[in-house]
Order: C-alpha cells, then sequence, then structure tokens
C-alpha cells in the first residue's frame, strides 16, 4: 500500500542531514517542539519568510518567533538586558519567548519580525530540533505549523493534516510534551505576558522580584498573534458549562465524569499538565466528528490552567 504520509521522516542520521539541506536551501520543514510542531524557515532568507507567510495564510502584520540553539547565537540580533540572563538560566532550553530590543544590525529580516523593532527569541528544548539548530548557521523562524487562526499541532500528523504534502518534509518526534504554545513575555520595558503558557507568572516573578503584568485582549496589535480569534476548531464554542445535552461534544475535566461518546476528558487524573497536553487534540477529534456545538466546563484557573482558558476563550470568540 502507498504511504500517503511520504513527507514525514524519521529523525534519523541520514534525515537530519536531509532537513539540513532542505534549509540551506530556503525550504520549508516542519519540527516537533517541547509546546508545540512549528513550521521552520531560515530567519535570514528572504524566500523562507515569504514561504511561511503564505503557506500559513498568516497576516503580515504578525511577527515570527525566532529560534536560536543558545544565548550567544541570539545576541548576533537582539539586545539583551539583565531580567533576561536570569530568566534564560533558570528557564532556557525552554517553552518560553522573550521579546527583546531588535540590534540594528541583525540579520533578521524585517519581513520576519512584521517590521518591528523587537525580536521574539526562543530556545526550545526538544532534543531533536536543538540538534538541528546546533548544526545551522542561521536562527530559525518558526511559528506552529498550523494554518493562520487553526488548532496547532502537537505530532507530525496533525502537520500533515495542515499542509499535506505542500512542505517536503515534516519531522517525527512523537507527541508534544506540553502541548500549548510557549509563554510569550514582553522584556522591552514593564515586564508583560502577551501570551500565557506552561511558565507562569508566579515562577517569572519569582526570578525577576518584579511586578509582572499579564496583557488582556491586545487593542493595538502588539502581539498581533494575540489576535483574539485564535486556535479555533471553527464550531460554535461555549465555556463555564456544567452540563451538555447528547448531540453537542462536552469537554470536561476531572474524575467525576461518566465515559460517553460526546464526552471528552482534559484529564480524567485532574491533573491540568495532562489537560494541556490533550487540548488541542482534543479540538481536532470533535472537529473530525462534524459536531455542531462544543460545551467546555470551567477550568482551575492556575498554573499552566491559565494557558488552557486563554486559548478556550480565544478558540470561543
Ligand atoms: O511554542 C511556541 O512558541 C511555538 C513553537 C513552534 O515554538 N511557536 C508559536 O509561534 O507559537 P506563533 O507564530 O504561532 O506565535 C508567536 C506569537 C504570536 O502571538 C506573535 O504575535 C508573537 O509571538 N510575537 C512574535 N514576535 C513578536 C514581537 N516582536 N513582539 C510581540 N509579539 C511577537
Ligand atoms: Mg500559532
Amino acid at each position: 500500500m502507498k504511504n500517503i504520509y511520504s513527507n514525514i521522516f524519521k529523525f534519523n542520521k541520514k534525515n537530519l542531514s536531509k532537513c539540513i539541506k532542505y534549509l540551506q536551501k530556503s525550504d520549508l520543514v516542519a519540527l516537533p517542539t517541547e509546546t508545540v510542531y512549528g513550521l521552520a524557515g531560515n530567519a535570514y532568507s528572504k524566500k523562507s519568510i515569504l514561504k511561511i507567510y503564505k503557506i500559513k495564510k498568516r497576516p503580515r502584520i504578525n511577527p515570527l518567533i525566532i529560534h536560536y540553539s543558545n544565548y550567544k547565537n541570539a545576541l548576533r540580533d537582539v539586545e539583551i538586558n539583565q531580567n533576561f540572563t536570569k530568566l534564560y538560566n533558570k528557564f532556557c532550553p525552554g517553552p518560553i519567548t522573550f521579546i527583546l530590543k531588535k540590534k540594528k544590525n541583525s540579520l533578521v529580516l524585517p519581513s520576519a519580525t512584521a517590521k518591528l523593532n523587537t525580536i521574539a527569541v526562543r530556545f526550545p528544548s526538544n532534543y531533536k530540533i536543538r540538534q538541528i539548530l546546533k548544526k545551522l548557521t542561521f536562527p530559525l523562524a518558526m511559528p506552529s505549523a498550523n494554518i493562520s487562526s487553526k488548532i496547532s499541532p502537537v505530532d507530525a500528523k496533525d502537520v500533515f493534516e495542515e499542509f499535506g504534502k505542500k512542505i517536503k518534509m515534516i519531522v517525527d518526534g512523537g507527541r508534544s510534551k506540553i502541548g500549548v504554545e510557549s509563554t510569550v513575555l514582553d522584556l522591552t520595558k514593564n515586564i508583560s505576558i502577551l501570551r500565557p503558557g506552561s511558565i507562569s507568572a508566579k515562577q517569572i516573578k519569582k526570578i525577576v522580584k518584579k511586578k509582572i503584568t499579564i496583557v488582556r485582549d491586545q487593542k493595538n496589535i502588539k502581539s498581533p498573534g494575540a489576535l483574539k480569534k485564535h486556535y479555533s476548531p471553527g464550531i460554535k464554542m461555549l465555556l463555564n458549562q456544567n452540563k451538555s445535552f447528547y448531540n453537542h461534544a462536552f469537554i470536561v475535566f476531572g474524575r467525576k465524569y461518566k465515559k460517553s461518546k460526546n464526552i471528552f476528558n482534559l484529564s480524567s487524573k485532574n491533573n491540568l499538565n495532562e489537560a494541556a497536553k490533550n487540548l488541542y487534540k482534543i479540538f481536532r477529534k470533535i472537529k473530525k466528528l462534524r459536531y455542531k456545538k462544543i460545551y467546555v466546563v470551567s477550568i482551575p484557573n492556575k498554573g499552566i490552567g491559565i494557558a488552557i482558558n486563554d486559548r478556550l476563550k480565544k478558540a470561543a470568540n
């Protein structure tokens, strides 16, 4: 039988070289990270950046995150500060993105950062992407590997569902460990969280010992990706419900829910990390089953629950 997933590749030595070659030629590849899968291209290549926006159907005003293997490489493109250094030492590599001032002689293309004078930098911890980043002489511009405003992918087949054979290579890294996108933290002035993620305000505050603002519903597109509608399965969604109807999908959390065809439990163990990991998979499942409406119970708003609620709110918008 013909393998329809012929652009999904195992991570081995041979495919690693293949992947590097694609990136050097300004082709795009999809890569696993600990948060969600990304669509990667050379951040210093105009051609790559153009392709990313085109394939994702992403508005040009929405800047990309630039991924580096380490601090030293990022120094080429951004001005660092004390808060960054402290947070880097504590959390990186890991699921956090820092907004920093762009250096005047930075090689990151203006088209990759929506012409802003800042750059979002991230140092992913996933072993496979780290092996790739270490072999490159340029950083990777890498948004989540989904069509703009749709559900982020958490495994190689999810990426295939989004783009099919439009990209030459999807590196299979299994299921993303965290399941929601990185925390986006603005360090250019007062420290503020533009997008909550698995690293919480509380954890950040402990390190920088300063007040952390949490930015809700940004009006002036400061982080355009925080655009109100996002992560959307494209189905009417109602939040904070305590019951549902048999013909609607019901997303629940915790022990007390029985198994039933229309009930999708984020975590029957009451575990918020497990819930985050399952969130986008459950969105995809419900979408495939063609439900017309989704009811969702309220989710505890602490730890990574804050990120889950942020995504639910945007999906319901
Ligand atoms: O976990 C993640 O961050 C994943 C993986 C693949 O690394 N990437 C990701 O990228 O979620 P994306 O493009 O889906 O989301 C990037 C977010 C958007 O909200 C974007 O507006 C914001 O970061 N962003 C990027 N550059 C920015 C900048 N210079 N200033 C403010 N926000 C920025
Ligand atoms: Mg995204």
